[in-house]
């Protein structure tokens, strides 16, 4: 007899951005004539970069010369990415790290995800909500028990220290879905909070290179003692539109440690390492090349323009909701923007409003979690033209 993983069965039949695309794919099956314009996922639309395009082109003629050609990547990415993300992520910003520290891959989805691959099953995990579907969906997989963490209004999305002491906590700042930021001090508590109890954070930094204000951290281990107990992790796809070449990278300090059930010490920068080189092959060549032109002068410049550009977009929903008199959101530090729904809608219900009446798609609060619903989130990834057609459209909503 064949048995199944049971806690699949908790975890509801689709992923929140899977729902979202069949909701939508039905409608327009219905509705061939009508323009729908998404602001839902938040996937890039400006091309890549031609400082990244160049070198992804340089990378694909060396694979057609047998001098030249790549077979498989080292499974921890190649040091020419490595030492520039040493180097401009974090000695930049006055942190050092080791290479052996740095592990690149496919992007931050997998590795959140994956993650908890090297972690026991009884640890309690607390996570912020609302939160990026992956990780409650891939605690609950694992049958772990989670703490929520409410990050409302009411607490200026600052998540409160859980009642009960967790040994895992996820936190993503700038924040999918709210776009809000923890400023430095904030941060600190819950490294200092960490380093007191023992605990892990799985630190998300998928949107630092969004940031617009001082004082917010780009990265944890901006603040001290954060490598004892802090995993980050960033991506390009956001950074640098590369939601469909696939990158990232993970860093697991070497001080991290954590425990046996015996009681014994062990590193969780071993333990990665050994699950990355087991189930994970290495992202391609030609996409590490793109990743390392990401770094030069002019790749910096020019993925500046094009956040730049969202930036702009967000600032077209936030002012546009704004003078609707909707309460907003995010949007200054983060490319996406959340939105209270109007006449206390659910979220749901204000996401078959926008379809079925504005043929606009956002994602609702709700799909984030509990403490979600009766929001809304807009992304600022779509093209200059649908978003300004966006909130022409929602300005036709009735309050
Ligand atoms: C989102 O819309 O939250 C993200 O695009 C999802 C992702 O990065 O996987």
């Amino acid at each position: 007899m064949i048995q199944i993983n049971e806690h699949y069965t908790e975890i509801g039949n689709n992923y929140l951005f899977a729902e979202v695309a069949r909701r939508v794919n039905e409608y327009k099956g219905r509705n061939l004539d009508k323009k729908v314009i998404s602001l839902g996922i938040g996937d890039v639309t400006q091309p890549i970069v031609p400082a990244v395009i160049e070198a992804i082109h340089k990378a694909t003629d060396e694979m057609a010369d047998a001098k030249t050609m790549r077979g498989y990547a080292p499974d921890a990415g190649y040091d020419f990415l490595i030492h520039a993300i040493l180097k401009h992520d974090f000695l930049n910003r006055g942190i050092a790290l080791d290479a052996d520290e740095i592990f690149v891959s496919d992007g931050a989805k997998s590795d959140t995800g994956n993650i908890g691959d090297i972690l026991g099953k009884d640890n309690h995990v607390a996570i912020t909500d609302p939160a990026y579907p992956v990780y409650v969906d891939t605690n609950k997989m694992a049958g772990r028990k989670i703490d929520l963490l409410p990050c409302t209004p009411a607490n200026d999305f600052v998540p409160a220290f859980p009642a009960q002491t967790p040994d895992v906590i996820y936190l993503c700042y700038p924040n999918n879905p709210t776009g809000t930021v923890l400023t430095k001090d904030q941060l600190k508590k819950w490294v200092d909070y960490a380093l007191e109890h023992k605990a892990l954070i799985l630190f998300d930094a998928a949107y630092e290179a969004f940031i617009s204000e001082p004082n917010i951290p780009h990265s944890i281990y901006e603040i001290a003692g954060a490598k004892k107990v802090a995993i980050e992790f960033r991506s390009f796809s956001k950074t640098a539109g590369f939601t469909g070449m696939r990158a990232g990278y993970t860093v697991v300090p070497k001080e991290l440690t954590a425990q046996t059930s015996k009681g014994e010490t062990l590193s969780l920068n071993a333990l990665w390492k050994r699950r990355q080189s087991t189930k994970f092959n290495g992202t391609a060549y030609i996409v590490q090349r793109g990743a390392e032109a990401v770094f030069s002068p002019e790749g910096q410049r020019q993925i500046k323009e094009v956040i730049a550009y969202y930036m702009e977009n967000a600032k077209i929903i936030k002012n546009g909701l704004d003078a609707l008199g909707l309460t907003t959101y995010g949007g200054v530090n983060a490319p996406y923007i959340w939105v209270q729904t109007p006449n206390r809608m659910s979220s749901w219900e204000f996401f078959d409003l926008l379809l079925n009446d504005l043929q606009i798609v956002g994602t609702p609060g709700s799909g984030f979690g509990e403490a979600g619903e009766g929001f809304f989130r807009f992304t600022a990834f779509g093209n200059r033209e649908n978003t300004i057609e966006a909130v022409e459209r929602i300005k036709k909503i009735k309050n």
